[in-house]
């Protein structure tokens, strides 16, 4: 008998990446409607919520979290960093109040490969995580989505280099390493096809997918933002080994603000043999999902004309 989901609950979707992505996946529900949507908050939390969802707000004890999540299928966690250590008491809530699928917060990078976790160590806990709930597969079933960075919210804000005021690109190792990124529009796509449809939700249970909106490198993205500004850019060369080292010795003193760093030299870097933000070996689950074909240049002017993210 194929799992038809219907209660779908998101942790974390008053954050960065929570916020766009979830009013994103109300769209696409409310175009289709299969779900009942519902945000976990904290009981102090002022996080503003989109309307249109049941907002339960937690303590994070065992018995509030399962009170919380009896009658969800299914957990979508989008906690920051700060939360990701939460995740393990909401897996035991979830099983306890009969969740059956449980998306952990990755969202980003190959967290699973130790070359990975090894050149940003904050990824080590979202790797705990899953190793968790590989232990309770017999009890609870998971899909990690790993998105590579993000796309449009990292153009806009810097964090893929480019100064979009000053037209200033910081180009990591002369910006010819390929990654994969993805629009926060099409995590929402992706998540919504995974639940919407019982053979996705059955095939893709207990794996990491990957999707990405692109392929890319900086020197691509570059060029998109030099054809549609009509300016030259001012290019920064920054030695991704040496940003890595300053990073982590910053981030191990508590420097919380020298994680952006670190994740970028880590993506754009050539710190090793391998090009560790690189995905082009992975499987992608673009087709599968029936994500859409997304054109770079017209991602790129989107950002700069403010319609996206
Ligand atoms: N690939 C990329 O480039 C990229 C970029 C950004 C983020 N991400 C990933 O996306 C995920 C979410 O990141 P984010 O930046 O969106 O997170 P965030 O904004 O820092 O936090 C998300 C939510 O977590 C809850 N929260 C925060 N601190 C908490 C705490 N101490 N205890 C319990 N809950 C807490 C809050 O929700 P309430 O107030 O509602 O409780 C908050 O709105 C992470 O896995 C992150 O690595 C990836």
């Amino acid at each position: 008998m194929p799992t038809q989901i219907k209660n779908v609950i998101f942790i974390g979707a008053s954050g960065d990446l929570g916020g766009p992505v979830i009013t994103h996946f109300l769209s696409l529900h409310n175009a289709q409607a299969p779900f009942t949507v519902s945000a976990l908050t904290r009981q102090n939390s002022t996080a503003i919520l989109p309307s249109g969802i049941n907002v339960i707000r937690t303590d994070y004890t065992i018995a509030s979290l399962e009170s919380a999540l009896k009658g969800q299928d299914v957990v979508i966690s989008m906690l920051g960093y700060d939360g990701i250590h939460l995740q393990k008491t909401i897996i035991d809530a979830a099983i306890k109040a009969g969740v059956k699928r449980f998306i952990p917060s990755e969202f980003g990078s190959r967290t699973y490969d130790d070359k990975v976790r090894d050149a940003v160590p904050i990824f080590g806990g979202k790797r705990q995580i899953v190793e968790y709930l590989k232990a309770n597969e017999g009890k609870i079933s998971w899909t990690a989505v790993i998105n590579g960075a993000l796309f449009d919210l990292g153009l806009k804000v810097g964090f893929l280099g480019f100064d979009l005021q000053s037209h200033r690109a910081k180009l990591f190792d002369a910006g010819t390493v390929p990654f994969g990124a993805t629009n926060l529009h099409t995590i929402s796509h992706a998540l919504f096809s995974l639940l919407s449809s019982p053979s996705n939700f059955a095939d893709l249970q207990n794996k990491y997918i990957h999707i990405a909106s692109h392929m890319t490198t900086q020197q691509e993205i570059l060029a998109a933002l030099e054809k549609i500004t009509g300016k030259t850019w001012e290019k920064v060369p920054v030695n991704g080994r040496e940003l890595s080292q300053t990073s982590l010795e910053k981030f191990q003193k508590g420097d919380s603000g020298a994680l952006t760093g670190l994740i970028q030299a880590m993506t754009w870097g050539k710190l090793g043999d391998e090009n560790l933000g690189d995905f082009r070996g992975e499987k992608l689950y673009n087709e599968r999902l029936g994500l859409p074909k997304e054109d770079l240049e017209a991602d790129v002017a989107a950002v700069l004309e403010g319609k996206a993210p």
